[in-house]
Formats: structure tokens, C-alpha cells, sequence
């Protein structure tokens, strides 16, 4: 098994470093940096893994680095390890939303393998999405490690170009937002209807967790799972026509677009 670096002892990185070595990964065989020591220590005393301030000698240590810090400093810190380092040798697989890979290799300024992943933030409760990219340097050892660590977290999905991040933004990226907002909005109305702010909060969950375990349990479609609660003429129906009526399906294109082409924009000004 190969030596891994997690730079960044964040959110992120904690969760995937946390969900390899409870899958059994051998926690010697990791290390992870942070500037201040509260994060890095605390890895260390729940997980058993090493940790430095240094991140030139985590990338030594390892064959795999796994960039885990915010968007802006990607850049940096890949120029300070390509001053310490051979990056040729390393394999860069970055968690950070809105870098490219062209960013990244400019940074590292050698040809190297480079790996783009785009979980989201159920990823920190292990039923994440990521989405993944990798370039053409890129082994395919590699990239079956970048999956199993990605799977510590929750389900993968690699795609077929690097384009396709966007998309995973829009759908599984930004979508745990949008079931928030649709969450709030009935939890709102459950107060106007006179329940308390505990009981409107415990109908709404319960709802979206009944409707998401119905959905992942099942084989059958999502639109049939909906036809199946609809009668026709029922209280469900005239609901349905009310967001019909409210042009729901044409508002999810369009916000998702919107989604996908802020992505572009972010890609294009880091
Ligand atoms: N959280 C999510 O749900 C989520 C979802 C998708 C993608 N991501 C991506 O994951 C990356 C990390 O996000 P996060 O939520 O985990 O952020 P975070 O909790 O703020 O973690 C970033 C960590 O990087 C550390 N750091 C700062 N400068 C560093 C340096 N030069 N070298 C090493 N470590 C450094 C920070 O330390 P200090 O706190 O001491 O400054 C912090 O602990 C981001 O690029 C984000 O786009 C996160």
C-alpha cells in the first residue's frame, strides 16, 4: 500500500483520512500537515496517523498527495512542493472545488499526475459524491487508489471529461442545498400551520429521510415512486399541479445552469 500525504487537516481531508482508516487502511502509512497543530494533533490522537507542520515532508514521505486545502491556495502550495520535490514521481489528487487540472500541473510546472475530485459535504458523514477526473499521466493503480479513498467517504462516479465536474457541482455539489431550501420551505409553512419549531422540523426531516431511503432502496423510478403517492384527484395531486402550475421543472434547469455556468466562471478566475 502506498505512503499517502494529506495536506490540509480540514474538513474534508479529516473525513477522508478518518474513513480510510476505519476501512482499514494502515494508519502509518498516512500523513497529514496543517499549519496550526489543533486539527493535525487531533487526526493523529483519534486515528493513530502521522502529522507535520511541514508539507515538503509529507509530500516526501508519500507517493500520493492529497491536496485538501481551500481553492486559492492550491496553486501555492503545489509551487512550494515543486521547489522541494520531484512532483514527476508523485501523484496530485486534488479535493478542492473550482481548480482545474491545467491549474494544478501549471503549478507543479512538470508533467505529472494529476487527479481531480469533486465530493460534496455529506462526504464528512460518509454518504458523499464525487465525482472524479484524472489526466492522461495518470496510472490506472492510481486511479483505482483514488477511488477506494473517495469510497471511504461515500459512492464515486468517474467521468469522461474534465467538463464534467460542473455538472457533478450542479447535481451533487450544490444539491444538498437545494433539498435544504425545499426543507425549509415546508418546515416554514409547517409553523404557519401552527406546529412548533421542533415538530416542524422533525416532520420535514423525517419526510425527506422516508422519501431518500424509499428512493435508494428501491429499483423503481423516481418519477414512478412519485405516480405511486399521486392519486388521481388526491391531495398529493393538487399539490403536484400547484408546483406544475409554478413552472418547478423549468426553475431546477435554470438553476442548475446557473450552477454549472458560475463553476465555469470560478474555474476561469482562480
Ligand atoms: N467541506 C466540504 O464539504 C467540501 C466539499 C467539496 C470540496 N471541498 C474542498 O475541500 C477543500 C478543503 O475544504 P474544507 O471544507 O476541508 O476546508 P477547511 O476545513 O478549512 O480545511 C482546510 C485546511 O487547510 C489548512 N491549511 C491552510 N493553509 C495550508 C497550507 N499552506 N498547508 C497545509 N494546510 C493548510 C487549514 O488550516 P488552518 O485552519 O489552520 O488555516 C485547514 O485546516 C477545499 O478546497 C474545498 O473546496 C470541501
Amino acid at each position: 500500500m502506498k505512503n499517502l500525504a494529506f495536506i490540509g487537516a480540514g474538513n474534508m481531508n479529516g473525513a477522508i483520512i478518518s474513513g480510510l482508516v476505519k476501512n482499514g487502511y494502515p494508519a502509518e502509512k498516512i500523513m497529514v500537515t496543517n499549519p496550526s497543530p489543533e486539527k493535525r494533533l487531533a487526526l493523529q490522537a483519534e486515528l493513530g496517523i502521522q502529522q507535520s507542520e511541514c508539507n515538503i515532508e509529507a509530500a516526501k514521505f508519500a507517493e500520493v498527495i492529497v491536496l485538501g486545502v481551500k481553492p486559492y491556495l492550491i496553486s501555492e502550495v503545489c509551487q512550494q512542493l515543486s521547489e522541494q520535490i520531484d512532483v514527476t514521481e508523485k501523484c496530485f489528487i486534488s479535493v478542492a472545488a473550482g481548480s482545474t487540472i491545467a491549474q494544478i500541473e501549471q503549478a507543479l510546472g512538470q508533467p505529472c499526475a494529476v487527479i481531480r475530485t469533486m465530493p460534496n459535504t455529506p462526504s464528512q458523514m460518509g454518504v458523499g459524491v464525487t465525482g472524479i477526473f484524472a489526466n492522461a499521466q495518470t496510472s490506472d493503480e492510481d486511479k483505482t487508489l483514488t477511488t477506494s479513498l473517495m469510497q471511504s467517504v461515500g459512492i464515486v462516479k468517474w467521468l469522461a471529461s474534465e467538463q464534467q465536474i460542473d455538472h457533478i457541482i450542479a447535481i451533487s455539489g450544490s444539491g444538498p442545498a437545494y433539498f435544504f431550501l425545499f426543507m425549509e420551505a415546508m418546515e416554514k409553512q409547517a409553523r404557519a400551520y401552527g406546529f412548533n419549531e421542533q415538530d416542524s422540523r422533525v416532520l420535514v426531516q423525517q419526510t425527506a429521510l422516508g422519501a431518500a431511503k424509499m428512493v435508494s432502496e428501491s429499483e423503481t423510478s423516481i418519477s414512478k415512486l412519485r405516480e405511486n403517492v399521486t392519486s388521481k384527484g388526491g391531495t398529493t395531486q393538487a399539490a403536484i399541479s400547484a408546483f406544475g402550475e409554478g413552472g418547478l421543472e423549468q426553475l431546477v434547469t435554470k438553476a442548475m445552469d446557473s450552477a454549472v455556468n458560475r463553476a465555469k466562471e470560478m474555474a476561469q478566475s482562480n
